[in-house]
């Protein structure tokens, strides 16, 4: 099937100001876009980006039949591109559109599509530690009809967004005993776009009393800690390294599951098992909860300064050679050619 490309009159990159980026706001000159219809994926196009008409009706707008990823470009010194497990992405968009009966979107037509947008917007992406490039790729309903029923048009698009690497400053957690974001049989371990609509409430009640994040607990007993905003969560006690293992409610995130790889690599002892909020709330008393991190691809990794939970709050301790900088350096280092892939993760954009 032919790509089709039409490019931009003039790029926009000129009126950009890189130093200052809020992240998610600044799109690249180009985007990625394919429709199906009949039952098949149609000749896909890049085209300048540009707002998208919809009719009032389509599907996506009132049920939220809607999946995304979120992933990285880097640019190394010798302006190579590098993309991070960009495998993983492609795999897990399709497991979520099975889940929200949407269809899958091909791997070829992915990365022929993604590298060809990257090399266009090849000059977006900017050197140097803090600059990415952050890649979000979807696919909504586009059928036009209120019934409450699957769609039988969807539209695939990847857009990209220059970003400046991810500072949130001190971090307080509070232990989720009410709200969810995801159940048993649920839709959590799809990137959903309803899952995050359903957290911002539970979130913004959060912020309210003065935490950044929610970590969420397991909808049945809220016993169970599973998720931290939209990361996954570790926790270090004494020397292990502790967190849960992937569920229907738990998004089986990349960067998850690269820090376990990374860390037992470097000798550190990883327990991938249920964590209770009893035992973190015991060492955290005990003075054993050394660190508490989200994993993500924003971030790579967000450090929790303190937790609250039922009303009582916990400060972690500041130490020295923590693992959440250990692993922070090693991966960064290797999504941006500063040190050997030894694990063969990052790919080039050719
Ligand atoms: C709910 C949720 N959990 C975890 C993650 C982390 O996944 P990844 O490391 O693949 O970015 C994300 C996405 O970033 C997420 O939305």
């Amino acid at each position: 099937m032919a790509l089709h490309i039409e490019k931009i009159a003039k790029s926009k990159i000129s009126d950009i100001d890189f130093e200052n980026l809020t992240f998610g706001q600044i799109f690249t000159d180009h985007m990625y876009e394919c429709d199906f219809e009949d039952g098949k994926w149609l000749e896909p196009t890049i085209r300048p980006y540009q707002p998208l008409q919809f009719d009032p009706s389509a599907k996506v707008f009132h049920y939220g039949q809607a999946v995304f990823e979120g992933m990285k470009a880097y640019k190394d010194e010798s302006d190579d591109l590098w993309l991070f497990r960009p495998d993983q992405n492609q795999k897990r968009l399709n497991i979520s559109a099975e889940r929200l009966d949407m269809p899958a979107f091909p791997e070829d037509l992915f990365f022929e599509g993604l590298n060809t947008l990257l090399k266009m917007d090849n000059e977006w992406v900017k050197k140097g530690k803090d600059n990415a490039l952050y890649i979000r790729p979807f696919i909504i309903a586009t059928e036009n009809c209120v019934s409450a029923s699957t769609s039988n048009k969807f539209k695939f698009m990847i857009i990209c967004s220059p970003v400046q690497s991810y500072y949130s400053g001190e971090v307080k957690v509070v232990f989720a005993d009410k709200y969810s974001r995801s159940a048993d049989g649920g839709v959590g371990f799809a990137k959903a776009a309803g899952n995050y609509a359903g957290s911002f409430y539970p979130t913004k009640l959060a912020n309210n009393e003065g935490f950044q994040q929610v970590v969420w607990t397991d909808s049945s007993t809220h016993e169970f800690l599973e998720e931290a905003g939209v990361m996954n969560v570790f926790f270090r006690v004494n020397d292990t390294l502790l967190t849960a293992p992937v569920s229907d409610r738990i998004l089986d995130g990349v960067t998850r599951k690269s820090i376990i790889q990374f860390a037992e690599d470097k000798g550190i002892k990883v327990e991938v098992r249920p964590v209770r909020v009893t035992e973190i709330v015991e060492a955290a008393r005990k003075g054993e909860l050394l660190e508490m991190f989200g994993a993500g691809t924003a971030a790579v990794i967000s450090v929790i300064n303190g937790f609250s939970n039922k009303g009582e709050s916990f400060e972690l301790p500041k130490i020295e050679n923590d693992y959440a900088s250990i692993i922070k350096k090693g991966i960064t280092d290797i999504q941006k050619n500063l040190a050997e892939d030894k694990f063969g993760w990052t790919v080039k954009v050719q």
